[in-house]
């Protein structure tokens, strides 16, 4: 019998793509296989996320009931940022841990595995040019890294010290490693960075000068790909050259996350955003010009320190004027090594939480407004997933979900579809043949 692994991801899309690169390794090198049965596995990995404190708070009781249902000699290893972040503190307060291994360091995946009690959480570890073996999670759609770490300082980020500085990962390298996913049937090709259009800022060796839109040019020259979605971008480097590019370039699915942050210029600097308020909606607008239909998202923050009603407002008033998509909000949270933990005017908790309440229920309004509109219009669908009761799912080009009726057949194909009913989640449609 082969040796089994557990592998439990939380977070964001690089961390689904970091645990898809420890699974590469461990099937590749060490003929291990998934199983999804915690009890019969002979190692269980927990990959986390330490953006905000919940998750954190989870890690150890999440861990402590691992412990109770392994099985005996079974190896216990904590990954990804919280990983990074407390290092050998993680084996201290829960010594049956074997190993600790940071979000810069999943190459070391097999390593730490013969090394009792290893903590690899070098920061400055540098993986840019590291061969992975190839796994990913769907046929039909791969997830590239493009870059590892962030430069950003955003003052309420932990981020920079669980990835450590930015730096890109060589092109010929990306276009190689989406050619062959698209060769093998991924159409989609989901480019992820904590930063990606401000990618080529730094090399690790030698490169030739290149930015975001020149590399979203040279994926799209591959014929196999036929989408190309990538996250997350950042709203101070969407230059006019990389807006055009995303609008005139027909592969580049019309969906686009601009995490906001706050609408309130006087927050974003205390935020160390480098935007104002004007220049997130003038990029907006203009983007919005260019593509009517486009699809945006963005992240949120309510709380921050020091904000006020007025800056609230301002918030609002952005959701207004944007008409987001998809808005993923959050109270904010204040987190170790991170300069706004300790600055003045913390917010009450029920002030933020009355906040959050008040965008989540404007924006559903906003959301029913919108998505009746899409009624009996066709779309063109990427199936990828087989659902329960005879259904199949996927996406339009501008990232909603749509399920009809159909089976195998379907996946992995893109075909037009009119939507006959929608809730806030996703649509139902039919197959227009
Ligand atoms: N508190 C709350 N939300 C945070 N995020 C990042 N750090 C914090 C924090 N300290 C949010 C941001 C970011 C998303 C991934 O998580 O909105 O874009
Ligand atoms: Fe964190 Fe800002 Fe970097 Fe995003 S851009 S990972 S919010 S520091």
């Amino acid at each position: 019998m082969g040796k089994k692994f557990y592998i439990e991801t939380l977070g964001c899309a690089m961390n689904v793509r970091d645990s898809e690169h420890m699974i590469a390794e461990l099937t590749r090198k060490e003929g291990y296989e998934a199983t999804d049965r915690l009890e019969e596995a002979d190692l269980i990995l927990i990959n986390t996320c330490s953006v905000r404190e919940k998750p954190v708070n989870k890690l150890f009781s999440e861990i402590g009931v691992f412990n109770k249902r392994k099985k005996e000699g079974a190896k216990i290893g904590v990954c990804g940022c919280t990983a990074s972040h407390l290092g050998e503190e993680i084996i201290k307060r829960a010594p049956f841990v074997d190993f600790v291994l940071g979000a810069r360091n999943v190459s070391k995946i097999t390593q730490v595995l013969h090394t009792p009690k290893a903590v690899e959480v070098d920061i400055d570890y540098d993986e840019s040019q590291y061969a992975f073996g190839e796994f990913r999670s769907s046929p039909f759609k791969a997830y590239v890294n493009i870059s590892i770490g962030c430069d950003k300082q955003c003052t309420f980020c932990i981020v920079p010290h669980t990835r450590g500085d930015e730096v890109s990962i060589p092109a010929d390298l990306l276009v190689q490693e989406a050619r062959k996913a698209a060769q093998s049937g991924a159409k989609e090709i989901f480019l992820l960075g904590q930063n990606v259009n401000n990618y080529g800022r730094r090399f690790s060796g030698e490169h030739p000068k290149m930015n975001f839109t020149d590399l979203l040019r040279r994926i799209s020259e591959i014929e196999e790909v036929e989408r190309i979605r990538f996250t997350s971008p950042h709203p101070l480097h969407m230059d006019d050259e990389f807006l055009e590019e995303f609008a005139r370039n027909p592969k580049i699915c019309k969906s686009m996350h601009m995490p906001l942050q706050s609408g309130s210029s006087r927050i974003l600097k205390a935020m160390k955003r480098g935007y104002t308020k004007e220049w997130f909606l003038d990029r907006a607008a203009k983007l919005r010009a260019m593509v009517p239909d486009v699809s945006i998202s963005t992240d949120i923050i309510v709380a921050f320190p020091g904000e006020s009603d007025e800056d609230f407002e301002d918030t609002m008033d952005v959701i207004e004027q944007v008409r987001f998509e998809q808005i993923f909000s959050f109270k904010y949270s204040p987190r170790p090594l991170t300069p706004a933990k300790d600055y003045e005017g913390q917010v009450p908790d029920e002030v933020g939480s009355e906040r959050l309440a008040r965008l989540q229920a404007r924006h559903n309004e906003m959301l029913d407004e919108m998505k009746s509109g899409r009624i009996g219009k066709v779309y063109e669908v990427y199936f990828e997933e087989l659902r329960p009761g005879g259904k199949v799912a996927g996406r339009t080009d501008n990232n909603w979900l749509v399920q009809v009726e159909g089976s195998e057949e379907l996946l992995g194909r893109i075909v037009p579809v009119k939507i006959t009913e929608t809730n806030r989640l996703s649509s139902q449609g039919v197959v227009v043949a």
